[in-house]
């Protein structure tokens, strides 16, 4: 391509001609230099091709090929990937692993749905891909932003990348004018082994698995190398969608299939549990042979509207669960028995094992959960592994299920060592010395030094800057963790004094540098403006999960609301501790566990000088504008008939209200049903408005 006349004199047919050229040359010196490690051209003639296609598309943009090559550039490699939200999340899935477990799956969606026994409940069975999943998000039929899962409610935009993949289709017809397909990216055995041998030729790092191959392969900001390293994508879920696909899962998923997505042909549509397990075991059978990693299979109510009706818990479906293969075993020896300190003080002991590989992933530690665990009884005493304990120089069978943690299924007898000595759990902290004390009717020790402890503070900084919690780009577990030692970050709020203060240091400090610490620095300041719920997360509450957090910010709204109520609760009595225990979720020892936090001084202290850096978001319930119940608390007594009381509460919540369990002067409606009681006096007591199910259902519209 030497001598071609300048951009603003090209026809539409001399560029649209030349457009393919450019897309073959720049794809062919992209495989020689990443596949073949022996590139074709220069990086000066590379970028020339670049920019000459860059230039012809800006003038003919209608021309752009699907496999334009512009879009493979990536962005500048310190700033990362842009932020997506999706416009609806990216659930996971519940598991399951006995057969039992999906015979209660199949029993809790007739529940839920009221139906009767000999109603009928279709559902599809398809195999779990285990790759990562991305939203591609279609607009008038082109491929507009693909982005990874992330948190399930913001991922990364990898648009770029995404094009890179063959079985990604750029353009669709035919197909609604908006239109989000999910999916799973992966790779297959055989392109897995040749690019790690061709890593290991090139002295380049090698995968575990060909998951972590598929995630890196996407996640490359120089979108080049993805299209260098061969991915695939299975369609099998969407998001938004301007009109529906179909009145079936299987219907929606063959749709996709006709508008050229790759969809997995195992799937299939099964009438009765029993066909489900049926279908389980068949493709069990096959795992072997399909040539890429499944590690289970996912069951999915069939009917839409049936799904429609179901609706989600926080992260996860009603109306699918993922009946996971059992787990992968092998037998390894115990080296030694170490504790770690968890953010509140929880010793957690770990058996340090010599590496050992299961299902593909090289393991060399177990969880041993605690001392009653290691001497082989149960929290109540009863034995386990038949009373056998753990001790080190033991071998031992250890298993990995799902994604957990591996851990450890027994232990044989036979290779104990002959002077193997049983494990005594530490009467101090490993890492304090303060005493450790267990609860009455608690399985863990704890060490009693909390603020004083080191683990435990740089636990819980590591959860707040969790994913969950404050997320900071650029300021993982490991950074945290540098920085306590430095002496530089000791609680949440030094976070954001961490420019001021020691600025200059870090700039200075090796890895680091002018523009990573400037990255750093920006990414901080960014989320000093942080959702409510995020903050209750990110403070380590002990019992105060991810989705407790969002239950109790979405019930006082605003950070002032919430921390006056916790100090008026202060003694476990009163409307504030009332109204904290009558979230549906909250039970007393977590509201307990809350009261106690904000009242312990240098809790508090601790958190006034957070707060102090931070701008905290208010947090509405759920999109549910013109919702005639958003935001309004209800409460259903007795027994409804037109739907279960499951039901009758997620789609109150899905709607925006807010569903308690006991009568308050914070009530607006009572729904009562046949058999109220106590309840309903006290609604009449408190003057609030009663309502039959039918005019409760009025009310929904
Ligand atoms: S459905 C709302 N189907 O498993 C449910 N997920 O553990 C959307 N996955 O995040 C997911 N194969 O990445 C679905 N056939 C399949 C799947 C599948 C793999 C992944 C997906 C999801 C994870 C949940």
């Amino acid at each position: 391509m030497s001598t071609r006349p300048a951009v603003e004199e090209l026809t539409a047919e001399a560029a649209e001609q030349e457009l393919a050229e450019l897309a073959r040359a720049i794809a062919d010196a992209d495989r020689a230099y990443h596949q073949a490690d022996a590139p074709v051209i220069t990086d000066a003639e590379y970028d020339a091709l670049k920019r000459r296609n860059a230039a012809i598309e800006a003038r003919f943009p209608e021309l752009r090929r699907p496999d334009s090559p512009s879009g493979r550039v990536g962005a500048a490699p310190s700033e990362g990937f842009a932020k997506v939200r999706h416009a609806r999340p990216m659930l996971s899935l519940d598991n399951a692993f006995a057969e039992s477990e999906i015979v209660d799956f199949a029993e809790r969606v007739r529940r839920f749905l009221n139906l009767a026994p000999e109603d009928a409940l279709a559902f599809t069975a398809e195999p779990k891909i285990d790759g990562l999943s991305l939203s591609l998000r279609y607009e008038a039929g082109r491929l507009v932003v693909a982005a990874t899962r992330g948190d399930g409610e913001t991922g990364e935009n990898v648009t770029a990348n995404a094009r890179t993949i063959a079985e990604i289709p750029q353009t669709l017809s035919g197909a609604p004018d908006l239109l989000e397909v999910r999916g799973e990216v992966y790779m297959t055995h055989a392109d897995f082994a040749s690019l790690n041998a061709r890593q290991d030729a090139a002295g380049s790092k090698t995968f575990a698995n060909p998951r972590n191959a598929a995630a890196g392969s996407l996640r490359q900001l120089d979108a080049a190398v993805t299209a260098a390293r061969p991915l695939h994508f299975f369609a099998y879920a969407w998001g938004d969608v301007s009109e529906p696909l179909a009145v079936t899962q299987s219907g929606a998923i063959a749709r996709l299939g006709a508008l050229g997505f790759a969809t997995n042909p195992l799937m299939a549509v099964c009438e009765t549990t029993d066909a489900l397990i049926d279908r389980y075991r068949a493709i069990e059978s096959m795992r072997a042979r399909l040539g890429y990693d499944i590690d289970g299979v996912v069951y999915k109510v069939d009917r839409l509207d049936l799904q429609a009706r179901l609706g989600f818990r926080s992260t996860t479906p009603r109306w699918a669960v993922a009946h996971k293969f059992s787990a992968e075993r092998a037998t390894t020896e115990i080296e030694a028995i170490e504790i770690q300190v968890g953010r509140t003080g929880a010793l957690a002991p770990v058996a340090r094992l010599v590496p050992v590989t299961v299902g593909g992933v090289v393991v060399s530690n177990a969880t041993l959960h605690n001392a009653d665990y290691i001497a082989g009884r149960d929290s109540r005493g009863n034995p386990i592994r038949e009373g056998r304990d753990i001790r080190v120089g033991d071998w031992v069978t250890v298993y990995r299920a799902g994604d957990v943690i591996p851990k450890i299924e027994d232990v044989d007898l036979s290779r104990r060592p002959a002077d193997a000595v049983s494990y005594v759990f530490p009467t101090t902290c490993p890492v304090c010395g303060s005493d450790v004390i267990r609860e009455e009717g608690e399985a863990v020790h704890r060490c009693t030094g909390n603020l004083i402890c080191p683990a435990q503070a740089v636990e819980k900084l590591r959860h707040f800057v969790s994913r969950g919690a404050f997320d900071i780009e650029g300021l993982g577990a490991k950074q945290v963790e540098a920085f306590f030692n430095e002496g530089w970050i000791r609680e949440p709020a030094d976070i954001f004094a961490l420019e001021a203060r020691h600025g200059e240091a870090l700039r200075s400090r090796e890895g680091w540098g002018e523009k990573s610490s400037r990255n750093l620095f920006r990414a901080i300041a960014e989320r000093r403006r942080i959702p409510l719920n995020r903050l209750i997360f990110g403070l380590g509450i002990r019992h105060v999960g991810e989705s407790a957090a969002r239950l109790i910010a979405r019930t006082y709204e605003s950070w002032s609301r919430f921390a006056a109520a916790m100090e008026a609760a202060r003694a476990h009595e009163g409307p504030e501790w009332d109204e904290l225990n009558a979230i549906d979720g909250v039970g007393p020892v977590m509201a307990a566990s809350l009261v106690d936090f904000f009242h312990e001084p240098a809790n508090r202290a601790a958190l006034d000088r957070l707060v102090a850096e931070l701008e905290i978001e208010d947090v509405e319930a759920p999109a549910t504008s013109g919702s005639a119940i958003a935001g309004k608390t209800v409460v259903f007594t007795g027994s409804l008939e037109r739907m279960t009381r499951a039901e009758a509460k997620a789609r109150a919540e899905s709607l925006g209200a807010k569903v308690s369990g006991s009568v308050s002067a914070k009530t607006d409606y009572v729904v009562a049903g046949p058999g109220a009681g106590s309840k309903e006096k006290a609604a009449r007591a408190l003057g609030i408005a009663i309502l039959t199910e039918e005019e409760w259902l009025a009310l929904l519209g």
